[in-house]
C-alpha cells in the first residue's frame, strides 16, 4: 500500500518497534552543560582530561536498572553512543589508551549494557562518532575544539587523516566483532564544505575523510543485517544509507528520496535541548508533549528514537524517569496503535485535532484524539467500511452511526462519512485512542 524504498539492511523488526531509547554517554556527563562542551568552550585536551578523564566514575551504573525503564516506557530499542566526538570511548577497545577501563570506571560499559537491553529483548544499536577531537591524526577542521588554535596550520603538517581512518574502521571491526548481534549503527557525522548551508570554502570532512565507501563495506560484511544510518555522505551510492535521520524537528510528511519514493526513517529527539546529561536545562518537553511526538511520527510512516543522557554516577536522572514512566502508562494501553503501526491509507483522511495510524496487518485504523471533540467525530470516506469501534484505553465500544440530516446540511458531516458518538468526558488518559475495526 504504501512504497517504501527497500533497505540493504534488516528494517522489517525497525518499522515494526517504532519506538527506542537513544543514550548518549560519557566524560561529558560531568562537566553536565552539553555533550559539545569540549568544542564550544575549546577546552584544551589535557584540561578536559584532567579534569573529567580522571573522574569517570560511575559507581551506580547498572545497565538492568536502565533497560528496564526503557522497556517499561514501551521502547524495543537502543541506540549507545560507543564514542562520541570528544573521542571518549565506553568499550575496552585495543586501539587506544582513552577509554572507560582507564578512568575509575575500570570496566567496559558497553558489553553489559548490551546484554541487560538484550535480556529484554530490545534489539542492540551502536552510535559512532566519526569526528574525534582526541585522536592525534584526525586533521584539525573548522568544527574541531582546536579549530581556533594559534598553531593550527602547523599542527596539520603532522596529522595524517589516512591514520585516523585506519583507527576508525579498527574500532568499528572491533565493535561489529566482539558484541554479538548488532542490530544498527549511527554513524555521525560529515560536514563536507557546501553541505547543508556550510559556506564552500569551509574545512568540513566527508566520505574521503572517513574512507565511506570501505567503511559501510565492512560494516555490512561484519553484520549482515545490519541498518545503517545516513550520514556517511553517500547518498548516491547504493547501500550508502538505510534510513533517514531528522534531528530534533518534525517533518511535515513521510520523508521521500530524490524521486519522490517514501523512505525508512527515524526522528531522533532530546527531552530537554541537549544529549548528554545538562543539570541546569529548563526546557524539559511534557509526557503529553512526548506522547504527540511519537504518535506524529508513526501517523507518518517513521520511528522516534528519544534520548536519555545519564549522569557521571551512572543514572538516568528523575526528570528522564518521570517522562519514561508517564509515556510508558500511556504506551501499555495504547501500544498497539504504535507498534506494527504506520500511516493511514492516503485516501482516508485525517480528521481535524487528530492523528491516524494503520495496522496492515489486522486492519484497524487508529483515531488518536488530540483535543476532545464535543460528543461526535465525524470520519470522511469511512461510510459502510467500519465493522466496530472502541476506545483502546478500556475496550468500550463506540457507537457509530451516519451523519444525521440537520449535519449533512449544516457542514457538520461529509456524506461518505460515519460518525462516532463519544462520550462528553475525555477517558481519563493522556491522548484517547478509537479502535476501528475496518473490513
Ligand atoms: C548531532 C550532534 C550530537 C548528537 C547527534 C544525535 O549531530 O553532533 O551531539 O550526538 O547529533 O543525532
Amino acid at each position: 500500500m504504501h512504497q517504501v524504498r527497500p533497505t540493504t539492511g534488516d528494517s522489517n523488526w525497525f518499522v515494526n518497534d517504532r519506538f527506542g531509547l537513544f543514550i548518549h554517554w560519557g566524560l561529558y556527563a560531568l562537566p553536565a552543560r552539553h555533550e559539545w562542551v569540549k568544542q564550544r568552550e575549546e577546552i584544551p585536551g589535557d584540561v578536559y582530561d584532567s579534569k573529567y578523564f580522571t573522574r569517570f566514575d560511575p559507581d551506580l551504573y547498572d545497565p538492568d536498572v536502565w533497560a528496564a525503564a526503557a522497556s517499561d516506557a514501551g521502547m524495543k530499542y537502543f541506540v549507545v553512543t560507543t564514542k562520541h566526538h570528544d573521542g571518549f570511548c565506553l568499550w575496552d577497545s585495543k586501539l587506544t589508551d582513552y577509554k572507560a577501563t582507564n578512568t575509575p570506571a575500570r570496566r567496559d560499559l558497553i558489553g553489559p549494557m548490551a546484554k541487560a537491553f538484550r535480556d529484554r529483548d530490545m534489539k542492540v544499536g551502536f552510535y559512532h562518532s566519526l569526528i574525534d577531537w582526541h585522536h592525534p591524526n584526525f586533521v584539525i577542521d573548522d568544527l574541531h575544539s582546536m579549530r581556533n588554535h594559534p598553531d593550527r596550520a602547523e599542527l596539520n603538517k603532522t596529522r595524517e587523516q589516512q591514520q585516523y581512518i585506519e583507527y576508525l574502521h579498527g574500532q568499528v571491526r572491533e565493535l561489529l566483532t566482539d558484541y554479538g548481534k548488532v542490530d544498527m549503527l549511527f554513524y555521525d557525522f560529515s560536514y563536507p564544505a557546501g553541505s547543508r548551508g556550510r559556506a564552500a570554502d569551509s574545512v568540513g570532512k566527508g566520505r574521503r575523510d572517513w574512507d565511506s565507501e570501505a567503511l559501510i563495506k565492512l560494516t555490512r560484511q561484519l553484520q549482515p543485517d545490519i541498518l545503517v544510518d545516513d550520514r556517511l555522505d553517500l547518498f548516491d551510492v547504493p547501500g550508502g544509507w538505510d534510513y533517514r535521520t531528522p534531528e530534533q524537528f518534525m517533518p511535515r510528511a513521510w520523508p521521500t528520496d530524490e524521486a519522490g519514493t517514501k523512505v525508512v526513517w527515524e526522528t531522533c529527539q532530546t527531552f530537554s535541548g541537549s544529549w548528554g546529561y545538562h543539570r541546569d536545562e529548563s526546557s524539559w518537553k511534557s509526557v503529553d508533549q512526548l506522547l504527540r511526538m511519537l504518535i506524529e511520527v508513526v501517523s507518518k510512516g517513521g520511528n522516534l528514537l528519544l534520548n536519555v543522557g545519564p549522569t557521571g554516577r551512572g543514572e538516568f536522572d528523575d526528570r528522564a524517569l518521570d517522562r519514561l514512566r508517564g509515556m510508558g502508562a500511556w504506551m501499555r494501553r495504547h501500544g498497539r496503535a504504535i507498534y506494527g503501526c504506520t500511516a493511514a491509507p492516503p485516501e482516508i483522511p485525517t480528521p481535524q485535532n487528530c492523528c491516524l495510524t494503520w495496522n496492515p496487518q489486522t486492519r484497524r485504523l487508529y483515531v488518536h484524539i488530540l483535543a476532545w471533540p464535543f460528543k461526535q467525530l465525524s470520519l470522511d470516506g469511512l461510510a459502510g467500511r467500519v465493522e466496530y469501534a472502541q476506545l483502546l484505553n478500556d475496550a468500550s465500544e463506540v457507537f457509530l452511526r451516519e451523519p444525521t440530516p440537520h449535519q449533512l446540511e449544516m457542514g457538520g458531516a461529509d456524506a461518505g462519512a460515519v460518525v462516532l458518538d463519544l462520550p462528553v468526558e475525555q477517558p481519563r488518559v493522556e491522548i484517547p485512542v478509537v479502535e476501528l475495526f475496518l473490513k
